[in-house]
């Protein structure tokens, strides 16, 4: 191997040129998908607080919304909903007529090509704001597949292209897949959150989407921070019973996990950059403490280059628009 002077790393930065032909890693508009969120009711446009430039939109004004989107060329979008009704069983969430419900086929006939994915878990819809039945103040994984698996249904019978559940119960994947198969949507891939870890940087989200637990928290359930062995054997889980694309969730706290997770399956991977990595840069380039478009870029990069192939971002819309007149 060379060494210096033969060797100058140097020479291949000397010009925007040069740095760009040997650049390994790219970001592109169609690596992201963008998530939002829809609120049962008509003609509401409410802005969330803790994520500026994020709104919470009824159904019926989402068309002019996912236009923009697919604009920007960005393939997917990923719904949340806020149902009007919420009770111990998260009802609204399976109900035909339910918000999601409403909102993919208010977006499949305003833009048919655009993806719709939606989120299969039901702390938007449950009284007590957790992701599964509760059963004497725990949350009981098998009385909750079979909602899982109706929720999941109801998202395809509406028209979603993609279901993604979230909810880190075991077996919900095989459940999901088995439900969708039977009724001839053998076709709707699903996503997981195969290592979803139980993080505070949801903070924001569940203000978004009105689903902060009641009682207790998320760790039974999700992931514990410090693991990533165990994100090994979560994936596992999930591709053994059908998962077609897996997660890693949060994004920037977990680059490590997702570096592993990429080693080790040969899967298409996507990272979540979560509500509060989008709250935090948003607070801090509103105080001019940070160059937001610089640290967006910079940040996704990082999480492709960590190996993630799709990217789940509030800043979507604004990284287009960026890439477009780089
Ligand atoms: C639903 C769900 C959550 C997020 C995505 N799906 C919240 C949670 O688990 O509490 C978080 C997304 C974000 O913070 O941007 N279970």
């Amino acid at each position: 191997m060379a060494i210096f002077p033969q060797l100058r790393l140097r020479r291949l930065r000397q010009s925007e040129p040069l740095r760009a032909l040997v650049r390994e890693t790219q970001l592109e508009a169609g690596d992201l998908i963008y998530p939002m969120f829809v609120v049962e009711g008509r003609k509401l446009k409410q802005e969330i607080t803790s994520m500026p430039g994020v709104f919470r939109y009824s159904p019926d004004l989402l068309p002019p919304e996912v236009k923009e989107v697919a604009n920007l060329k960005i393939p997917a979008v990923l719904l949340f909903g806020i149902p009007e009704h919420k009770d111990e069983t998260g009802s609204s969430a399976y109900h035909p007529q339910g918000v999601i419900q409403q909102a993919i086929r208010a977006i499949k006939d305003a833009v048919p090509e655009l993806l719709v994915i939606t989120d299969v878990c039901l702390c938007e819809y449950t009284s007590h704001g957790h992701c599964g039945i509760v059963v004497n103040g725990t949350v009981d994984n098998d009385k909750t597949l079979p909602l899982l698996a109706k929720m999941a249904l109801s998202h395809a019978e509406a028209g979603a292209d993609i279901v993604a559940p979230s909810d880190m119960m075991d077996g919900r994947v095989k459940v999901v897949r088995e439900a969708l198969d039977q009724q001839g949507y053998q076709h709707i891939p699903i996503i997981s959150y195969a290592a979803k870890y139980a993080s505070a940087f949801y903070g924001p989200f569940r203000e978004a989407a009105e689903s902060i637990p009641q009682f207790g928290d998320r760790r039974a359930y999700q992931m514990d921070p410090p693991n990533v062995r165990e994100a090994l054997r979560e994936v596992a889980e999930d591709i053994a019973e059908g998962a077609d694309i897996i997660m890693v969730k949060p994004a920037l706290a977990y680059l490590d996990v997702i570096r592993r997770v990429r080693d080790a399956f040969d899967y298409p991977l996507a990272a979540y950059n979560v509500s509060g990595e989008y709250a935090m840069v948003k607070a801090a380039a509103q105080r001019g403490w940070l160059d937001e478009k610089k640290v967006v870029l910079e940040t996704l990069t990082a999480i492709k280059r960590a190996g993630a192939d799709i990217i789940l971002t509030y800043h979507a819309k604004d990284v287009s628009r960026w890439l477009e007149t780089r």
